[in-house]
């Protein structure tokens, strides 16, 4: 008889509101079934869970990546996967074919993965394989704490709004050239999602809203504003945010239903900066806007 393969890992926390280190499991060596529902459990308390020193291929990646669902081949931005792997989204400073890499902006305002697609991201895991030697910080807030602290009166009226995610809002955008960005706004039009989303796999209810909404979809854009302002601005609190400083090797999951993250620029151009991301599909949500939508 063979016993079954006892499943011991441990769970460090990272901060107050989110994050935990996982310990103990060799990810790398094809995990039970077990393993990967005891993953799955610490990441929907901790929304975004961290494995540190993983040293594998693009295709070791993809396949752990794989056991969480199916994989995004990132048709919403084409030619940013690392090449021979569309389910690998490269984002990074270094130049591609000569001409400075589109990604090299990616991320830098508080979004949640592919909410401008009708398809936004369930969970993303983002390997680094070169990280600058100060700085380039990602950070991530609690979106079902942020949700929870607001008085039962404005979460109400929450209830009723859809929130439209802009592309042109996307913070890399401006570094992209005029007929990149028209493509990807073709690709990516306007899309409304609800501003409260309830995860289908946890039951927990969180905040959908990023910097990337332009408006509620039935209002106008100088109603919007201030709402908008003031959810990033809460969400966003210095208690709300796990703040992760990147060591080659690390490989960061988290859950985009109930988490935004951040990228921050805060490092030397001179140096490099290298990231895989795998992005798993999450449910079809939302419905498409006219450009017009919000109201004059
Ligand atoms: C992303 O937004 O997926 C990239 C985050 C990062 O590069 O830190």
């Amino acid at each position: 008889q063979i016993a079954a393969k006892l499943v011991i890992m441990e769970t460090i926390r990272l901060a107050h509101a989110l994050g935990a280190e996982i310990r103990g499991i060799d990810i790398t060596a094809n995990p039970s079934e077990r393993e990967i529902k005891a993953i799955r459990s610490i990441w929907h308390k901790h929304h975004v869970i961290v494995f540190r020193d993983i040293k594998w291929s693009p295709a070791a990646h993809i396949a752990f990546s794989r056991r969480f669902g199916d994989l995004d081949d990132h048709k919403a931005l084409p030619n940013e996967s690392l090449p021979g792997y569309p389910e690998l989204l490269e984002v990074t400073n270094i130049p591609k074919d000569g001409k400075p890499s589109p990604t090299r902006a990616t991320g830098r305002n508080w979004h949640s993965d592919f909410s401008y697609t009708s398809q936004p991201a369930a969970y993303s895991m983002l390997y680094c394989t070169k990280a600058p030697s100060v700085g380039g910080d990602t950070m991530f807030c609690n979106m079902a704490q942020a949700y929870n602290e607001l008085s039962p009166k404005l979460r109400g009226i929450l209830e009723d709004l859809h929130a439209v995610f802009d592309f042109n809002l996307v913070a890399g955008a401006r570094y992209r050239t005029a007929n990149n960005l028209a493509e990807l706004t073709n690709i990516n039009p306007p899309i409304a999602h609800p501003a409260v989303r309830t995860h289908d796999e946890s039951g927990v209810r969180a905040l959908y809203i990023s910097e990337r909404v332009s408006h509620f979809d039935g209002m106008t854009k100088a109603e919007s504003a201030p709402l908008i302002q003031y959810l990033c601005m809460h969400a966003t609190r210095h208690e709300n945010i796990y703040r992760h400083t990147w060591r080659v090797g690390d490989l960061i999951c988290w859950d985009n239903r109930t988490v935004m993250h951040l990228a921050l620029g805060d490092f030397s151009h001179s140096e490099q900066r290298h990231m895989l991301r795998t992005t798993i599909k999450g449910a079809r949500s939302g419905y498409q806007v006219s450009k017009y939508s919000a109201r004059e």
